[in-house]
């Protein structure tokens, strides 16, 4: 039984009683002076009853009294007040800490697929990476605690135009300058190639591109490699692997996960035949010499453009591989859901693919969602850059968190862990939507909402149960309620479930974040003021600490960090 449902279920027999049809709801109280639980329904129920708002409450408050609660009482104009009484918190605590699901009832699976972000080939990871691959990652860990089947996918950007871009540029560095190109894309150049030298061709086939004569050379490149040229794909996939291998380990460090390393170019086979079928069916049509198809402005702005297919000269675009890998995510994975992890400025490309899924019969039965973010920014309020004022790298931030861990952890060993903590708690611990000053003190210290804190105070009760250990005290099997501040540490960590479950709704990892350091902060005012081994009661004590360390630890396993015994 969760917080909630006993309320809830007190309630909905105090409304039949009452002769109310509503159904009942509740939400945590805004302040503990007001008990546990809140009903905020009685000022609208009041007409149909025909009483005063007062008279009603107080008879709902009458009717919904038991023993599971010490208190229900009324409170301003009509809400009604639940307090839970300690037995019932004991005995709920108790369960949670026999319970290695920390009391959360799984829900019917979802089979969810997250794309990751889509990192394009030999372009490095920066900055909004970041933030794709930690939400991701915790919305992963989330869904699938909650029950879910999560497959995610890193979607590579591995076709179109910028391929042809990053072939020009390879040509060009091994002498190319006219004529025909391909002979000059040699393999052997590509051994032993560091994803930042790829990076360079990319860069010098990008700038070179702007000329007019040289773009007709990259695109006629890109129809070649998209038509399946044996050499210039054998050059592609050498470029790929090296870009899959630096997200790979970027991930690897990152703890991000990805069951596949599909892209765009998997998607190249099912173009054709979807935009036969969209044409047969009278969904895609002709426009300015291109095939477009027309999207209905439902959650997008007014008279949004319709989503380009094919251009004139035949290309595939961006929007028709999004739809193209839908429709594969659909019909090969059986995608029920399907969550794009991509920043806000994607919002108008994203929604555009969602309203011509739909509209194509592409999504039925699917969920489809865009998880968007806000943009990390520096001191000045643009996207955060470097000291020598280049965009910042993902891996340039790594190692920023790296090294302002190793200077204030002692334990060397735990060092690697507070570091990536912090960037990534520091990503967490604000509403996803809302972006956020890049502040490597702020968020490496150990006071405050950060990462080092919530990994400290995990380690602080280790080491209290370590201790106990060894002077042979055993937490005891059950929870007591010995304290005022015991009781609210508890009520904090009875929370959890109710929060895991909003993160998975809403898909926002700032719930478990707030979880987390709610339940610390909490405990640690019980700490200071209840003596824990030196008490009158060490055991049961102990059992609080031990659920605590249960909640926090898990909460930071589904933020995708990493906890420390010592640091
Ligand atoms: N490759 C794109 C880019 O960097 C992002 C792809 C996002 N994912 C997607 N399914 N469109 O710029």
């Amino acid at each position: 039984m969760s917080m909630k449902s006993a309320a809830l279920a007190a309630l909905a027999s105090a409304y039949r009683l009452n002769g109310l049809e509503a159904v009942p709801s509740i939400v945590r109280a805004t302040k503990p002076e007001f008990g546990d639980l809140q009903c905020n329904d009685i000022m609208r129920l009041t007409k149909a009853a025909g009483k005063t708002t007062r008279e009603l409450a107080t008879s709902i408050a009458v009717a919904a009294r038991n023993d599971v609660f010490d208190d229900v009482s009324v409170a301003g104009p009509g809400f009604v007040n639940f307090r839970l009484s300690d037995e019932t918190i004991a005995a709920e605590a108790t369960a949670m800490l026999r319970d290695p699901a920390l009391g959360v009832e799984k829900e019917a699976p979802i089979r969810t697929v997250i794309d990751f972000g889509g990192p394009n080939v030999a372009k490095a990871l920066h900055v909004g990476h970041l933030r794709s691959f930690v939400i991701g990652e915790s919305l992963r860990r989330i869904l699938a605690e909650i029950g879910h089947d999560v497959i995610s996918d890193i979607h590579l950007g591995d076709w179109g135009l910028q391929m042809g871009k990053l072939l020009y540029g390879a040509a060009t560095a091994s002498g190319w300058q006219h004529g025909d190109p391909v002979p000059f894309i040699k393999l052997f150049s590509f051994d032993e190639m560091s994803v930042e030298e790829l990076g360079m061709l990319y860069k010098s086939g990008n700038a070179a591109t702007e000329d007019d004569t040289a773009l007709a050379v990259a695109r006629s490149l890109t129809n070649m490699l998209q038509d399946g040229h044996p050499i210039l794909t054998a050059a592609w996939k050498r470029m790929r692997e090296i870009s899959v291998d630096a997200v790979s380990a970027t991930a690897e460090r990152l703890g991000a996960h990805f069951d596949l390393f599909l892209g765009e170019s998997d998607a190249h086979s099912e173009v054709a035949p979807m935009l036969d079928d969209l044409v047969s069916r009278g969904l895609a049509h002709e426009s300015d010499g291109a095939l477009v198809i027309d999207i209905s402005d439902e959650g997008l702005p007014e008279n949004v453009p319709p989503l380009l297919l094919r251009k004139s000269d035949g290309a595939a675009l961006y929007g028709t591989t999004d739809l193209a890998t839908l429709r594969q995510r659909a019909r090969d994975i059986g995608a029920q859901q399907i969550i794009y992890c991509t920043d806000d400025r994607q919002a108008l490309h994203i929604g555009s693919v969602f309203s011509a899924a739909r509209s194509a019969g592409y999504a039925h039965g699917i969920e489809l969602r865009h998880v968007t973010f806000g943009t990390v920014r520096g001191w000045d309020g643009k996207p955060f850059k470097t000291r020598d004022g280049s965009a910042a790298s993902l891996g340039d931030m790594i190692e920023l968190a790296l090294a302002k861990a190793a200077e204030k952890v002692k334990v060397e060993d735990s060092a690697t862990a507070v570091g990536l903590g912090a960037l990534k708690f520091a990503d967490l611990s604000i509403p996803r939507k809302t972006g956020y000053v890049f502040d490597i003190d702020k968020m490496t210290s150990f006071e405050g909402r950060t990462g080092p804190y919530l990994q400290y105070a995990y380690a602080r009760i280790c080491s209290i149960l370590d201790k106990a250990a060894s002077a042979g005290i055993v937490p005891a099997a059950a929870v007591s309620v010995s304290h005022p501040l015991e009781r609210a540490v508890l009520v904090e960590c009875l929370w959890y479930p109710h929060s895991l479950s909003e993160a998975a709704r809403q898909l926002e990892p700032f719930e478990i974040a707030e979880r987390a350091y709610q339940v610390a902060d909490t405990f640690s005012r019980f700490y200071a003021d209840c003596a824990v081994l030196s008490g009158e009661d060490p055991p049961g004590r102990l059992a609080t600490c031990k659920l605590v360390a249960q909640v926090i630890g898990k909460c930071l396993e589904l933020l995708g960090m990493e906890t420390v015994r010592r640091m």
